[in-house]
């Protein structure tokens, strides 16, 4: 397995100080020393509580962050060591993010072609025909272009924001809670979308969710996380017995539903 990241004993704390109690400040270990790597073309599902520091690893990939400690290399790069965003940038460019609220923040006054070949753009790449590719890529129809946002519909939307995130052709893509807003079949149908993505492009995923339920048969692996630790990374769940005690309770929960 070629690994395309991997996270090195990587810490991040925010530093939490009460302005009132100058001496009582108490830290919060946000991602507590984890450890892990993801090949490239693999869908890795991370599942976790809010709260867990899903987001904060998240931030920290994509370099909004830096770690108190420990490695993140992409490809070949630490990029906890590169200086600038301009040595970022590269790197930048490899890697997209589709978050649970990516959909509205969509510019509502943009046309889905603008909004789609925006990134190509802002790298000064050729924008032909592709807004019109990438839209039937995420299962909607060329003719759409010249629509706006407010045309759409909720899923529709977070597949505008999938199709923006492909623009650049990326190594991988992450989505944070990107199908937690929605309702189960809309959900699950953006699921399917992104597995035929990544048959497709090949490109490595991070599937980022509270809902274990979800990730079970799409994901390759799947790592369970809480307060801010990796608890284990699995390829299948098996019967209860035979994980950590948090997620035979996630396990259970879901059996309940
Ligand atoms: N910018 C920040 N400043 C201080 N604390 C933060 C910040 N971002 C997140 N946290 C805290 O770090 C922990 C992990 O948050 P987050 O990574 O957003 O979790 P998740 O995405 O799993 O819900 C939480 O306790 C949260 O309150
Ligand atoms: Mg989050």
């Amino acid at each position: 397995m070629e690994a395309l990241v991997k996270m090195n004993k990587v810490t991040k704390i925010y530093k939490k100080t009460n302005p009132g109690l100058r001496k009582n400040s108490v830290n919060n270990i946000a991602v507590d020393d984890i450890s892990f790597a993801i090949a490239r073309g693999e869908i890795f599902g991370l599942i976790g509580e809010s709260g867990c520091g899903k987001t904060t690893l998240v931030n920290l990939m994509l370099g909004l962050i830096k770690p108190d400690r420990g490695e993140i290399v992409i490809d070949t790069v630490d990029i906890t060591k590169l200086k600038s965003n301009r040595e970022f940038l590269p790197i930048r460019k490899r890697m997209q993010a589709v978050f649970q609220n990516s959909s509205s923040s969509l510019n509502p006054q943009m046309t889905l072609k603008k909004i789609i070949t925006e990134p190509l753009k802002n790298f000064h790449l050729p924008e032909q025909g592709v807004a019109e590719e990438l839209l039937e890529d995420v299962g909607l129809s060329a003719s759409w272009i010249l629509r706006k946002p407010a045309q759409l519909s909720g899923g529709q939307r977070q597949r505008v924001s999938i199709a923006r995130a492909l623009a650049l052709k990326p190594d991988f893509i992450i989505l944070d809670e990107a199908t937690s807003n929605l309702d189960v079949i809309t959900s699950k149908q953006i699921i399917d979308l992104l597995k035929k993505l990544n048959d497709k492009y090949k490109m490595m995923m991070l599937f980022i969710s509270h809902d274990i339920g979800v990730v079970d048969d799409f994901c390759h692996r799947k790592a369970i996380m809480k307060n801010g630790e990796i608890l284990e990374i699995v390829k299948q769940f098996g019967p209860p017995e035979n994980h950590h005690p948090y997620t035979q309770k996630l396990l259970q929960a879901r059996l309940h539903i």
